[in-house]
């Protein structure tokens, strides 16, 4: 039995086999088993004699099955081991993390620049009345910009907003004086498309009422904006203008991002980054309009391009390179 039940452990290759044959001599039933059980039927003489053989024998088998079953296992953990072996040498796989796009980082950068200076940040409804469109902003009957062919309108009364000065009703509307608000959005004007222009294009609207504010307090309040966005050596322009809610009504024009004033291809040679921002003391009316007393208070608002601004601060030279989306343009920045 011991030479057979050896030469079967000697083939014996997993741990299956292993049990089977450990049942097969050592089990309830198995060889070895019986003949121990028989020893009832020997005789006296014969017992211990054949006792002591039969366990030999079953220590003998035992002590290989439990020497194969540590042989087994250490082979069944070396051939995990090597398949869960990690190369530390092999390079990481690259993880693809999104960039904030260029308009949004303008927008962010500015909104901190007016979040140190004391405004309240406020959002606006992209879809507005004419009323807080154009009435309440003094805006005439006539005025070309309130033509079906510049602007988007929903109804009679209801029109994708033209600019962000509707905002200003708004705040006037809702908050008493003193009032410092900064707002940011889209805008909306039938406008073709070209390097320039485009019909949804984004907006950033400030306006502050209080006691006492003056043009020397606007004027300031821009240069010093300009300077924190674009960096110091960077000179502005201010030129006459007209908007019906402003009086008087300014447009400000920044020094050539790329040549510092100088004259370069960009500017087309005139030193000036034009039409970034318009802006003014806010007309009478219009704070009349809002239920606020002109002899009592007094404001200026200001408005900008924030395509513009993007695009002058990271050299882009096309607009549609803002909306289409295109991750080659995205990643750069
Ligand atoms: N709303 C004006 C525009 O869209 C800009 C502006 C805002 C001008 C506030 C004066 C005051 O051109």
């Amino acid at each position: 039995i011991q030479d057979i039940a050896l030469e079967k452990l000697a083939k014996v290759c997993d741990l299956n086999e292993l049990d089977q044959i450990r049942v097969q001599y050592l089990g309830k039933k198995g060889e070895l088993t019986g003949v121990l059980r028989g020893m009832g039927a020997l005789s006296k003489e014969e017992r211990p004699v054949i006792g002591q053989v039969a366990n030999e024998v079953r220590e003998a088998i035992e002590n290989r099955i439990e020497e194969l079953k540590e042989e087994l296992k250490q082979r069944v953990r070396e051939a995990q081991f090597k398949a869960e072996k990690i190369d530390i040498t092999m390079p990481g796989k690259k993880v693809a993390s999104g960039k904030k796009h260029p308009l949004l980082k303008s927008i962010e950068e500015l909104e901190n620049i007016f979040m140190t200076m004391g405004f309240d940040i406020v959002d606006g409804p992209e879809i507005e009345t004419v009323y807080n469109n154009f009435d309440a902003l003094n805006s005439p009957e006539d005025h070309p910009s309130r033509d079906e062919s510049d602007t988007f309108y929903i109804t009679d009364n209801i029109l994708l907003r033209t600019h962000t000065s509707s905002v200003q009703i708004r705040a006037m509307e809702n908050r008493k004086p003193p009032i410092r608000i900064v707002s940011t959005g889209r805008t909306f004007r039938f406008d073709a498309v070209d390097d320039t222009h485009s019909p949804m294009f984004h907006q950033l609207e400030g306006l502050v009422v209080d006691k006492h504010v003056n043009v020397a307090n606007l004027k300031h309040t821009i240069d010093l904006f300009i300077r924190e966005i674009f960096g110091n050596q960077l000179e502005t322009r201010f030129r006459p203008h007209y908007f019906p809610f402003t009086e008087p009504s300014v447009e400000v024009d920044v020094a050539c991002f790329k040549c510092l004033g100088k004259g370069c291809e960009s500017c087309g040679g005139t030193g000036w980054s034009m039409e970034l921002l318009g802006c003014g003391m806010v007309h009478p009316k219009v704070l009349r309009n809002c239920g606020i007393d002109p002899e009592e208070y007094s404001g200026f608002a200001f408005g900008l391009g924030l395509d513009r601004i993007a695009m002058v601060k990271y050299g882009i030279n096309n607009i549609r390179l803002l909306f289409e989306n295109d991750k080659r343009f995205l990643q750069q920045f």
